[in-house]
């Protein structure tokens, strides 16, 4: 791989947060070990309590890792200018080491209460130059559309669109990106992928984990919000955007016209959707009456005429049987024809499935199925996390793997009509037992109260 020649430096903005340890400290290790780190690379994490980034790099990856060489920790109060004034102190004199001015690519790994405050003190003390600032944005972007709106607004003040890199790590994933390589470069599956021939599209994304501890977080979020809104709508996005030939650039256009297409199935909000909540929540949040989903499932359609009829089912949660990541097709068929079904599953164990039938060996005519597989695990030892993606994508000034202003507009007027209802009525609410699947509930017990 070829290094990146122009410098930079990564400013986490709470480096010592569970998604910099986590994630984005290991994916540095790993680009840099992969060696497409430009040459002049340096990381500075912010804190607002001193810490040793001498302690942070080797409770992580040792004194030989790279990051012992190229990180350091500074103190910064977000909600104080001084601060900013010291950080862009610090940054303009490593740019007089330097060639050429070194990019600046800012991720703010911080609550979004907080992202606020950094974002206005980021453009009042001249950190948000276009030439050189980048700004790296997690999600949620907003709980509404209206507060999604107040919240591009605000960013737009201070930064350009051309400069934000919103990120969805489930665009990154090697599979996700799959799904439109697989349909560009397989006429076979080029050819049938749309409601002619497809009958039905499933997008699965359930984890068996709980909200592990995170109450504050999720009373406040909920799976439509902290899942279906970004991860579930941008895999729909995905599976429904236009996929010819193009300049990749286009590819976060497609992904929005394929959003502005989408709409809820418009009857009741018993068709609309369905939520669930997994026993023992309330008791881990200690809010008796928490009403907050742990589950959703959402049926939409979409007005593309290549689509039309096509159901497109959304479900994700928490404390499910297992965890897994799928988009299906099913094929039509004829009737009394079994259907055919196509499965990319994303994770774990990322490959792709098609479900075929054949004549089962015999005097007799009975049919059974087959599953023609390939599984990246029995090729590959590994793929790369997509938070190295995200940070590579960034430093090359890529945007195809980011969620654009638009995108994320989208799909809050997507979920608007559904909020709106669920902010009158809870009714509608069912619970489920960890580890069970919540709409096997739904269907058998419409509606049960939690013991
Ligand atoms: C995050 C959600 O965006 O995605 C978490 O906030 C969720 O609640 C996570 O657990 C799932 O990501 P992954 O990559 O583990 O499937």
């Amino acid at each position: 791989m070829t290094a990146t020649p122009r410098p930079a430096v990564l400013i986490i903005i709470g480096v010592t947060g569970d998604l910099s340890r986590r994630y984005l400290l290991p994916a540095i290790e790993q680009i840099a070990a992969a060696g497409a780190l430009p040459s002049r690379f340096h990381v500075l994490g912010t804190t607002r309590r001193t810490t040793s980034h001498k302690t942070l790099v080797r409770e992580l990856f040792g004194p030989e890792s790279y990051l012992a060489e190229h990180f350091e920790v500074v103190q910064l109060d977000v909600t104080d200018r001084a601060s900013y004034v010291a950080l862009k102190d610090r940054l303009d004199r490593i740019d007089k080491t330097l060639t050429e001015p070194a990019q600046r690519l800012f991720y703010l790994s911080v609550p979004p209460q907080v992202s606020w405050p950094v974002i206005e003190m980021l453009g009042e003390v001249g950190l948000n130059d276009r030439t050189t600032v980048k700004l790296l944005l997690e999600k949620p972007f907003g709980t509404d559309l209206a507060s999604a709106d107040n919240l591009l607004s605000h960013i737009d003040r201070h930064f350009d669109e051309t400069q934000i890199y919103r990120i969805d790590h489930y665009l990154a994933k090697e599979m996700a990106q799959n799904l439109l390589v697989f349909r560009q470069s397989n006429p076979l599956l080029g050819h049938t992928w749309h409601g002619e021939f497809v009958e039905r599209i499933d997008i699965r994304i359930s984890e068996s984990i709980d909200i592990e501890g995170r109450g504050n977080f999720y009373e406040q979020t909920g799976a439509l919000r902290d899942v279906m809104q970004s991860h579930g709508l941008q895999l729909a996005a995905l599976t429904l955007m236009k996929a010819q030939d193009g300049p990749l650039s286009d590819v976060p256009a497609r992904r929005v016209e394929a959003l502005k297409s989408l709409h809820l199935t418009e009857s009741s909000l018993d068709d609309m959707a369905v939520r669930g909540q997994y026993i023992g929540y309330r008791a881990e949040t200690d809010n008796p009456a928490s009403t907050t989903e742990t589950y959703v499932a959402i049926t939409l359609r979409s007005s593309d005429p290549l689509w039309h009829n096509v159901p497109i089912r959304i479900a994700t949660g928490k404390a499910l049987p297992t965890k897994e990541t799928s988009v299906c097709l099913t094929y039509r068929s004829a009737t009394g024809q079994q259907p055919n079904r196509l499965t990319l599953r994303i994770q774990p164990d990322a490959g792709i499935e098609l479900e075929l039938w054949s004549k089962a060996p015999g005097y007799e005519r009975r049919l059974e199925q087959h599953r023609l597989r390939f599984h990246y695990h029995e090729r590959y030892q590994s793929l790369p996390d997509a938070y190295e993606q995200v940070l590579l994508d960034a430093i090359r000034s890529d945007h195809t793997l980011f969620t654009s202003g638009d995108e994320v507009r989208e799909s809050w007027r997507i979920l608007d009509q559904l909020q709106k209802a669920w902010s009158f009525r809870v009714d509608d609410l069912i619970f489920y037992e960890k580890g069970s699947d919540p709409l096997r509930e739904a269907e058998h017990h419409s509606q049960q109260a939690e013991p």
